[in-house]
């Protein structure tokens, strides 16, 4: 019987375990929003996962939304990135790139002057961010995007795609739950449009499908992950019918031969677990795991790895942790999103 420890290939990326670490935003990107040899020891900390996701990593400087989060659009980027996986590649890890467009999830005053909020239809999130120049701030109202906006946002993912494959990525994964863009596209609540981008089933689908089969014809299906959630409410998301929305994505992603699926579990509400056995490839499942229910779940074949966000955080070496099966240390929930080291590299 397999077990958290055994390597497993997804796509074209060999992983040594299915120990993964979840994909975590932690505002501490250097100057151009390029990643530092602060944020590359953080990773290379870390490179005992059998596949680090990175934290959201925006492909439009329009898809920033969160305070000193890093892109993968400039040449100050990509280099930035470059000794990040060097890094992480040195300790015998694998890494793949969460691409995050952040839609109307943002504030301006986390981006440059200039710089748009978009999604599909011009509906407000309630709620509010962090901004280091405002602090909490309300959502930005967002422009629809025009016909051409999406054109060019389908063209930035490719191109971010490419860009994490120059910085030496093993591959990427596109960030479609918790309310950001694509997860905009598929909702009813967010999605009014009247184009063939909006009102049915198949057409809520197409931007992210499109999306999905640009990056998989600029670097390869085996080296494209998809993250999802069914029925995750989180930044004022919802659906009419969640399971039919992504009954209807899974069937079609099918076909496409993706190297994973990635899916978060919910505690209440759309069954993901039953949903992700519709998907005919690999599935990391995700949230609220430890060694032994990751275990058990591997068991019973509801996925074929788990990944850990927290527990990652205080828990470098965490495949090490779960070998000697000592305790867990907790994260300081304070440090979470702080710029500096404290919180973020000074764990052991
Ligand atoms: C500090 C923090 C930042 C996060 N940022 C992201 C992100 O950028 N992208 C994403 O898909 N999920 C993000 N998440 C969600 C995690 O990937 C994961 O789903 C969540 O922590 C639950 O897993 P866990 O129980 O193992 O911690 C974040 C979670 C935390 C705690």
């Amino acid at each position: 019987m397999v077990n958290l420890f055994d390597p497993i290939q997804l796509g074209d990326i060999t992983c040594a375990n299915r120990i993964f670490m979840a994909p975590m935003t932690r505002s501490r990107a250097g100057d151009g929003d390029a990643p530092t040899d602060m944020n590359a020891l953080y990773y290379a900390q870390r490179a005992g996962a059998g596949l680090i996701i990175t934290e959201g990593v925006y492909p439009s400087i329009d898809g920033k939304g969160y305070v000193r989060t890093p892109g993968i659009v400039t040449e100050e980027q990509i280099s930035g990135w470059t000794r990040v996986t060097e890094a992480v590649h040195a300790k015998g890890g694998k890494i793949v790139m969460q691409l995050m467009h952040c839609g109307r999830i943002a504030s301006y005053h986390n981006k440059p002057k200039g710089a748009r909020t978009l999604a599909p239809s011009a509906v407000k999130a309630k709620g509010e961010l962090f901004t280091d120049a405002a602090g909490m701030a309300p959502f930005d109202i967002p422009e629809e995007m025009s016909a051409s906006d999406i054109t060019q946002t389908i063209d930035d993912f490719g191109h971010a795609a490419k860009n994490a494959m120059a910085a030496g990525c093993d591959g990427i994964e596109l960030h479609c739950t918790s309310g950001y863009l694509p997860a905009q596209f598929l909702s009813t609540g967010t999605n009014q449009r009247s184009d063939k981008y909006g009102g049915s089933l198949e057409n809520r689908l197409r931007f992210v499908l499109e999306t999905l089969d640009r990056m998989v014809q600029t670097i390869g299906a085996g080296r494209v992950g998809l993250r999802i959630c069914p029925g995750n409410p989180f930044n004022d998301l919802s659906d009419d019918d969640p399971e039919e929305t992504f009954e209807g994505l899974i069937k079609a992603i099918n076909p496409m031969g993706l190297a994973y699926l990635h899916v978060i579990r919910m505690k209440a509400g759309v069954d993901n677990i039953a949903l992700a056995k519709q998907f005919n490839g690999p599935v990391i499942l995700n949230d609220s795991y430890d060694l032994e229910r990751g275990n058990r779940a591997l068991a019973a074949q509801q996925g074929d790895a788990i990944s850990f966000g927290r527990a990652f955080i205080a828990n470098p070496d965490l495949v090490g942790v779960f070998k000697a099966g000592a305790e867990l240390k907790q994260p300081d929930y304070k440090t979470l999103y702080t710029p500096g080291p404290k919180g973020y590299v000074d764990y052991d």
